[in-house]
């Protein structure tokens, strides 16, 4: 059997640069506050980090508003400072994404300073330029995904309308240009030369809009209140069919760089309509991120099933699954199920069928920090008080100092700091056995441990009880045959009481390799199981009782 690619088997990391480690002492975290930080992502386990977007820019969506995509903005530090970090996350075998942001970029980058200034600049059909309607207003009705504000601003100089799907600040890119699409696959090239081990693109599937401009229709389900965002039914502003022919080009741009390097696609569209991300022959992106667990409503076995089995059948031949429950785009996970579910959220993120990756802070169980009015920052949650995203951008909680170690000295950090930081926070959490660390690396452990997890099939299990989300993961090359067929087995209990599950559909009885609680060993029955409230379980089983197998460890 071929060996599995890393970005497959691999726990991937997200690090939002501004809030993870504050090297220069001003308040910001830094490159250089990664690279400190990178002896702790060795420890925990994971892969990959993605790094989200570090290059200059005026800051009008916190650097998804690029003016230079080959440079470092001076905040984050300098492009030798960039080859530091990558060579040592390289060193401890860390691989580095970065985040490209090809639908949009600043407004003060050059390429659109030159498409503004005036209606027959080379760079004009860069950037998506129409004329007014009639009556002066923009040419078609779609809404800005920041604040549900008109998606169009006018351009007194020259007399037309420019596209910007988010700010005004970000117009967006005229994909159907050739011109655009060279230099943008430079882009990637410039930072594949330097080592780079893949990318996280940025709203992939908004690249190409209708070539009519066709008018969106309205959201059948929106009421007043709900996110701007959500009014309309993107008919004809996202996921064009022509989409897929860009995907294509910018997969060949990397594969040139070798079968190693790996492109996630953002795009929150339905299962049905992502997966056609994978590309016909599976060459579209690798991982069309997956946001069925951000966008679940309810955190139910019933539900939740339901959203693991509508992804995994909708996914074609050959494509890998992968999952995630939070970005800097919402809210955490701890702020949406609660603490002790949080950490059966966890379990869930790395024991399901597809590459985990896991957002800065959640190994802590760090929640949404509440920001007073004064103090929000983010362009989303100024345009819509209460629809922000800064609760979930709070700086990273190192130990029980003060600023929580996220910066030296007298600085200020960018955002305040959560009030909790005294007792969630990663040297706490070290040094002790039954915390959510303890758990986060005990599960990254056992995904290396046991090819069950971070191979296996997935099926789920009938529990005999509602409360209880139970499935089991199998690798074909350990089922029977001469040794003992075995699987892992696990068992989540989402409920706040007590639960009893019948599992003997997996076997007569277990190992336990995990509890939430980190304070079970030996082995259960399967028929007659007890769960705490909140705890999920990772067992061992198989088709003869295990017991005297051993844990194997
Ligand atoms: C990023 C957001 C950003 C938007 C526009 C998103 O999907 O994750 O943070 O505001 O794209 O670039
Ligand atoms: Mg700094």
């Amino acid at each position: 059997m071929q060996e599995q690619p890393w970005w497959q088997s691999g726990v991937i990391y997200q690090v939002y640069p501004r809030s993870f480690k504050d090297a220069s002492g001003d308040g910001v975290g830094d490159l250089k506050g990664i690279t400190q930080k990178l002896d702790y992502l060795e420890w925990l386990g994971v892969d990959a980090v993605w790094i989200c977007p570090f290059y200059p820019s005026p800051m009008a969506d916190f650097g998804y508003d690029v003016s230079d995509y080959t440079g470092v903005h001076p905040m984050f530090g300098t492009l030798e400072d960039f080859d530091e970090l990558l060579r040592g996350a390289h060193e401890r075998e860390i691989k580095v994404l970065i985040d490209f942001v090809p639908n949009h970029t600043s407004d003060e980058h050059p390429w659109f300073q030159g498409s503004r200034s005036s209606r027959t600049s080379p760079k004009r059909d860069w950037y998506v330029w129409r004329d007014p309607r009639p009556d002066g207003g923009p040419p078609n009705n779609w809404i800005s995904m920041l604040g549900g504000e008109p998606a169009w601003t006018f351009d007194k100089g020259t007399g037309q309308y420019y596209l910007r799907t988010f700010d005004a600040k970000q117009p967006d890119l005229n994909w159907r240009n050739p011109e655009v699409r060279k230099a943008m696959h430079g882009v990637m090239r410039f930072w594949l030369d330097r080592g780079v081990d893949g990318f996280r693109i940025d709203v992939l599937s908004f690249l190409i809009k209708d070539e009519h401009l066709r008018d969106n229709p309205e959201h059948p389900d929106w009421r007043p209140g709900g996110p701007p965002y959500r009014r309309q039914l993107r008919l004809y502003s996202e996921d064009r069919p022509e989409v897929h022919e860009v995907v294509r080009e910018m997969r060949a741009a990397a594969d040139a760089y070798g079968r190693d390097k790996v492109l996630v696609g953002e795009s929150a569209l339905p299962p049905e309509k992502l997966v056609a991300y994978y590309g016909k022959a599976l060459d579209g992106v690798h991982l069309p991120f997956n946001f069925g667990l951000v966008l679940v409503q309810e955190w139910t076995p019933k539900v939740l099933r339901g959203v693991v089995e509508a992804y995994e059948a909708a996914l074609p031949e050959g494509a890998w699954p992968n999952w995630f429950l939070g970005n800097h785009d919402g809210p955490r996970i701890a702020g949406r199920v609660g603490a002790a579910r949080a950490r059966v959220a966890q379990m869930l993120l790395l024991t399901l069928r597809g590459t985990p990756t896991c957002y800065y802070g959640d190994e802590i169980g760090m929640t949404d920090v509440p920001i007073s009015e004064q103090l929000v920052v983010d362009p989303q949650g100024i345009r819509n008080p209460g629809h922000g995203r800064d609760p979930a951008r709070t700086p990273m909680q190192w130990d029980a100092t003060p600023k929580a170690g996220f910066c030296p000295g007298g600085a200020e950090p960018w955002l305040p700091v959560a009030e909790d930081h005294a007792e969630v926070n990663v040297e706490a959490q070290r040094g002790d056995p039954r915390s959510m660390l303890a758990l986060f690396r005990r599960m990254i452990f056992l995904r290396r441990r046991f090819p069950e997890l971070a191979a296996g099939s997935y099926r789920s299990v009938e529990a005999k009880n509602e409360a209880v989300f139970a499935y089991l993961r199998e690798d074909e090359r350990r089922r029977g045959g001469g040794g003992v067929g075995q699987r892992v087995l696990v068992a989540l209990n989402l409920g706040a009481s007590p639960q009893r599950a019948d599992l003997s559909e997996a076997g007569p009885a277990g190992a336990v390799l995990c509890s939430t609680a980190l304070d079970r060993e030996g082995h259960v029955d399967l028929d007659v199981l007890e769960l705490r409230p909140n705890e999920g379980v990772v067992l061992l089983c198989g088709d003869e009782d295990l017991r005297g197998q051993g844990e194997r460890e």
